[in-house]
């Protein structure tokens, strides 16, 4: 039998969601930031740093699948008590060297943990057996996610070298037009949240549906498996997109900030999601044709090449949600 959960004990699920949004973006911008960390080494340190730069890379972007697979299953289990997941991530930090990535990362682990144990207690105490055990599992991973951070706890800090000076080639990298990037990579993650988020709702609905068994909700059966299919693959290109544009960011030595913009919307039904999705990928498809006009402008090819690239698939994407418009 499914518990009735108190909006107490919701809220504390949605703060684990919180989380896990924020660990998530934070591990893959750390991840994509790293080759311009490197570029910034003393030559004499290079060859030598350079294995650690990329064992750190890897380890975070293992970390960040983890979370959002964490992100995901909390997700899922929340619409199935019957509440409904938060799209708002805690504040998310990148940092600036490798120092400062491993700081981070064990303080936001310690964290996990301590929220997490609260949430075993009180999953414990409501006879929540499901979260519970999830949690549980969670709560191991998290544990070893915090202990491949210790073993970097030593690592030293860079000397800092300050900001590269600048040259004439990359001046056109002006800062309206970063600011124009940055809004491509807030709308990455606000329809990665979007879709996730979606996806899970979708799939609690589907589990409803054998729970419950309501004509309503046998009718849109077959709706909301095909969406959340969709959703789901949809969501894994927005991730290479969100890891595409922030290394751009980054290649050009300038800042790639995590920020959700739109704010993602996740409405009630599937034939909501499709409408909030097309429309997500109006405004993302709208602002890259910018983006494209903009770089063309400036003559900065590679973004020109790497926007007309994605915009291909966001149009792909509006199609996609389009076929499914009642
Ligand atoms: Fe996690
Ligand atoms: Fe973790
Ligand atoms: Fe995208
Ligand atoms: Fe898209």
């Amino acid at each position: 039998m499914i518990i009735k959960p108190s909006d107490e004990y919701l809220e504390l699920l949605n703060k684990a969601v919180a989380r896990e949004l924020e660990v998530s973006a934070q591990y893959i911008l750390q991840h994509t930031k790293m080759e311009k960390l490197l570029r910034k080494v003393i030559r004499e340190n290079y060859l030598l740093d350079e294995t650690t730069y990329d064992i750190i890379g890897k380890l975070l972007k293992e970390l960040a699948i983890e979370e959002m697979k964490h992100l995901a299953q909390i997700m899922e289990r929340i619409y199935l008590l019957g509440g409904t997941a938060t799209t708002k991530p805690d504040k998310i930090v990148i940092g600036n060297s490798l120092r400062e990535f491993i700081e981070l990362g064990l303080k936001a682990e310690q964290e996990a943990l301590e929220l997490y144990r609260l949430v075993i207690n009180e999953a414990k105490k409501v006879g929540d057996i499901k979260t519970w055990r999830l949690f549980t599992e969670i709560y191991r991973q998290e544990e070893e996610h915090l202990i491949k951070f210790q073993d970097f706890q030593e690592i030293e800090e860079e000397p800092d070298l300050g900001e590269t000076p600048e040259s004439e080639w990359r001046k056109i990298f002006n800062p309206e037009y970063i600011t124009l990037l940055n809004k491509a990579l807030a709308s990455e993650i606000s329809a990665i949240i979007q879709y996730t988020n979606q996806h899970e709702k979708a799939e609690g609905l589907e589990e409803m549906r054998k729970l419950k068994s309501s004509l309503e909700v046998v009718r849109e059966k077959n709706k909301a498996k095909i969406i959340s299919e969709l959703l789901k693959k949809v969501f894994m290109q927005e991730m290479e997109h969100m890891e595409k544009i922030s290394e751009r960011i980054f290649e050009i030595d300038r800042e790639a900030l995590a920020q959700v913009d739109p704010l993602p919307e996740i409405g009630n039904s599937v034939n909501d999601f499709i409408e909030l999705d097309r429309a997500a990928e109006d405004y993302a498809i709208r602002l890259y044709r910018t983006i494209i006009a903009e770089a063309n402008k400036l003559g900065d090819i590679k973004t020109k090449v790497l926007f007309e690239e994605i915009i291909q698939q966001e149009e792909e994407h509006y199609w996609d949600f389009d076929d499914f418009l009642p």
